[in-house]
């Protein structure tokens, strides 16, 4: 059977990061596209000389061109501008909501069957952008947050229990902004919840208080210590994961920015929330239940999203 295609639209951090992971778990062959003359070139050439040291086999190659995504089977897009210190992630939205119009059109003509995960932020409103500008089937473009979220959540949590992060599961929904919304309840260690591990004087909730505050400011405080970008490690790794479940339809249960059409009392809109990704996309919007204070932590969020698709869509009327 051929080689699986995936398509990584954006060669920076992120970008070449992607490839390497991609690589290393031999997911397919890769192509890099970005405007930056060199970059994807050079950057998918020195991953390929890296492949008979650490053993995978894939076709790596870069250009400037669009042409080379044609017929992917995943497209993960990081095409766009990180922040800098200071910077909130919708004080990107005005650059990167143009890139995302450029790139949906581009998949739009040469990878129209691919499954699309878009990393570029103000996330939630970005991958809305990105398909209304592709026009793909909503169930095969998501956004990467949640991964990511929760994986902060579980290093805080493993850190503080002094347990491996394989035994700490924990769930963010939400927008992917400073008001996401960490779920306690559904959090917590083989299958304890963190509730429990306070009551059993594993922690304190001022702790668990605390990890929450962190887990929400997490890209904010490695933007700070960067200082020329943001983070790239963690949020390829979360990428790398729904694109296994998609290409090997896993169906995994990952937190996911999904388009809502009624689920969680939410319409036309893209946000966090529990999904299974299979071979087929989105194939499950999961409705968990939430009690009075994480709805009301839940609609703030929502409130948030909402906010920044309204600037989008004062910005580009066409995109509907
Ligand atoms: N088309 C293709 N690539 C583009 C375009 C475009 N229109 N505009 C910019 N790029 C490329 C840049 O040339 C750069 O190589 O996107 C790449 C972005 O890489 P970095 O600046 O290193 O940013 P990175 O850390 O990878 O983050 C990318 O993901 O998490 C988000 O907030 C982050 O929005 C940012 C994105």
């Amino acid at each position: 059977m051929a080689r699986a295609k995936i398509a990584l639209i954006g060669a920076g951090q992120i970008g070449g990061t992607l490839a390497l992971l991609a690589g290393l778990k031999e997911l397919g062959d890769i192509v890099m596209f970005d405007v930056a003359e060199g970059i994807p070139q050079g950057k998918s050439l020195d991953i390929a000389e890296a492949s008979p040291v650490l053993g995978f086999d894939a076709k790596l190659s870069g250009t400037n061109s669009y042409e080379v995504i044609e017929g992917a089977d995943v497209v993960i897009v990081t095409a766009g501008v990180p922040r800098k210190p200071g910077m909130s992630r919708s004080d990107l939205i005005g650059i990167n909501l143009k890139v995302m119009e450029q790139v949906g059109a581009g998949i739009a003509k040469y990878a129209p069957d691919a499954f699309v995960i878009c990393i570029t932020n103000p996330l939630d409103a970005m991958v809305w952008a990105l398909q209304k500008a592709s026009g793909l089937p909503t169930h095969k473009v998501v956004g990467m947050a949640g991964v990511l979220d929760s994986a902060r959540f579980r290093y805080f949590l493993a850190d503080e229990f002094d347990v491996s992060v394989e035994d700490v599961t924990a769930f963010v929904l939400g927008g992917h902004g400073d008001d996401m919304v960490p779920l306690v309840r559904y959090s917590g260690v083989a299958g304890i919840p963190l509730p429990d591990l306070v009551a059993m004087n594993w922690t304190t909730q001022e702790r668990v208080d605390a990890i929450v505050d962190r887990t929400r400011k997490g890209g904010g405080e490695i933007v700070n210590l960067l200082k020329t970008g943001s983070a790239f490690y963690a949020p390829a790794a979360s990428a790398i994961e729904m694109a296994t479940s998609y290409l090997r339809d896993k169906k995994r249960l990952l937190p996911a920015a999904a388009f809502l059409s009624g689920e969680y009392g939410v319409k036309d809109l893209y946000l966090g929330v529990p999904v299974i990704i299979g071979a087929k996309g989105v194939e499950r919007v999961v409705e968990i239940s939430l009690d009075k204070s994480e709805r009301a932590m839940l609609d703030k969020s929502i409130a948030s999203v909402q906010e920044l698709v309204a600037e989008c869509r004062k910005i580009a009327p066409d995109l509907g």
